[in-house]
């Protein structure tokens, strides 16, 4: 079985690419960081790679991360700046013993001795959006994007391997040196090639409490499916906010097993998804208001999300 899913519509045509490849015998590794690089260089969204929203500073600071289930090692790099496809450096960085997680200037060296492209991340529109939001001088609270936010993508390929690899730029006007959860192994995402692997996207600073990649692999290891896990690790974390006086918050899951079988929750109205397990990659939907799972989507449910 070969099977991929990402998050997001943006991760569409490249979940579509690399499905393809994995039927033609790519590993999983390959295949996550080629679709999650399509989504980085693309400048029309707003939180990922190229065209990503700058911090208070005015600075694109990027984080991503890669894991390999079955050696159990990760990647990644955190508040980095100018790295093209910042996938590519924590890919070349998972499989190290030590200093697998880089920050800051230690991240962009590292991508420079590997021969990385580095480029200024900033574009026209992203450099229009922070000078608005400074002149406004834009107090409220920082909110997870609606509708982009965190590129992920989990692939299993026809060896059994299994790879998880996420990517983001962050919260629009974050603080200088803020990091979230996509570069953090066991809350942005994990993988597991005996069990499966998860990923999340939504606020950082939630996800994280709830550590809730691993939490959605150990369900799968106890023996739940790729939904139910996401499911219940979504709803416990939900349950514990509305314990302490907080609402549920925007934070979104994905899950791949083993067997090719994948599952999706969120807390937000709708969250689509890319995925391709059988002879072709489609778009799906999870709503919270139905636990039941996930359905394939329909131009008219596409055309209200991003
Ligand atoms: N989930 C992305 C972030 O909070 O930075």
């Amino acid at each position: 079985m070969r099977a991929i899913i990402g998050t997001w519509k943006m991760s569409f045509d490249g979940v579509q690419e690399t499905f393809g490849m994995l039927k033609t015998g790519a590993p999983a590794g390959e295949a996550v960081v080629r679709a999650v690089s399509r989504v980085e260089d693309e400048p029309a969204f707003h939180s990922v790679g190229y065209g990503g929203l700058p911090g208070k500073d005015g600075r694109v600071t990027l984080d991503a991360a890669f894991m390999d289930g079955r050696a159990l090692r990760m990647g990644g790099v955190m508040s980095a700046e100018n790295i093209r496809n910042p996938i590519q450096a924590a890919y070349r960085l998972c499989g190290r013993k030590t200093n697998c997680l880089l920050a800051g200037r230690g991240a962009e060296e590292f991508a420079l001795q590997e021969g990385l492209a580095m480029r200024d991340m900033r574009t026209p529109e992203s450099v229009k959006r922070w000078r608005e939001a400074v002149a406004a001088q834009a107090e409220k609270e920082l909110e997870a994007y609606r509708g982009h936010d965190t590129v992920c993508v989990l692939a299993l390929d026809e060896s059994g391997n299994m790879a998880a690899g996420t990517s983001t730029s962050g919260l629009f006007m974050k603080e200088p040196g803020r990091v979230g959860d996509t570069p953090i192994i066991g809350s942005g995402f994990y993988c597991d090639a005996r069990f499966g692997a998860a990923a999340a996207t939504g606020l950082g600073e939630d996800i994280m409490r709830g550590c809730l990649s691993y939490e959605t692999v150990a369900r799968m290891r106890n023996g739940e499916s790729p939904q139910q896990a996401c499911q219940h690790a979504l709803d416990a974390l939900a349950e514990r906010k509305r314990e302490l006086g907080e609402d549920a918050g925007s934070i979104s899951l994905i899950a791949l097993s083993p067997r090719g079988e994948f599952g999706a929750a969120t807390t937000l109205p709708v969250f689509p998804f890319a995925a391709g397990n059988e002879e072709t990659a489609a778009l799906y939907i999870v709503e919270t208001r139905d636990k039941t799972g996930f359905r394939r989507a329909e131009p008219e449910d596409l055309a209200a999300v991003d």
